[in-house]
């Protein structure tokens, strides 16, 4: 697992500080932002999108994700997350679910900011999603 620049993870809070301010959720009113620094040196970003039907609304970081293959990345380096006030806004079970199929090798470290981007919690996937079942488990089931 590699520490990032200071450069770097600034430059990640502020993409989702920015995606966050584009958020859709006038339905929970919980604006949330994430950015992934992913393995082709770009940053991606993503807000969460609701809907009237409420469980067809997407999170933040699985838009972020869609942003990140859309644009050519394969892994994830670090990710950014940030919710409103000053609470952290963990990445839900789904979506630590979702972070781990783009994981490639190693652990991702995950930075939790509250809603003006200061750091309240550096942690990773591993501590997030502990034995998490993933790309490789459904290879080595298919004897791959
Ligand atoms: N939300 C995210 O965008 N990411 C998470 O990891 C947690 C929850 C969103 C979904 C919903 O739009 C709102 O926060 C309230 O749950």
């Amino acid at each position: 697992m590699t520490k990032i620049a200071d450069q770097t993870l600034q430059a990640l809070i502020e993409a989702a500080i920015d995606a966050r301010g584009r958020s859709y959720s006038p339905y929970s009113g919980h604006a949330v932002g994430a950015a992934l620094l992913a393995n082709d040196g770009e940053i991606y970003a993503g807000c969460n999108v609701e809907n009237a039907a409420y469980p067809l609304g997407f999170c933040a970081e699985a838009n972020a994700i869609g942003s990140m293959v859309k644009g050519g990345g394969t892994s994830i380096r670090h990710v950014v997350v940030l919710g409103p006030g000053d609470r952290m806004c963990t990445p839900c079970g789904g979506c630590r679910q979702q972070l781990n199929e783009f994981r490639g090798e190693g652990d991702v470290p995950v930075t939790l900011c509250d809603g003006n981007g200061s750091i309240l919690m550096e942690t990773t996937l591993d501590a997030l999603l502990p034995h998490a079942f993933g790309p490789h488990n459904v290879k080595t089931a298919k004897g791959e």
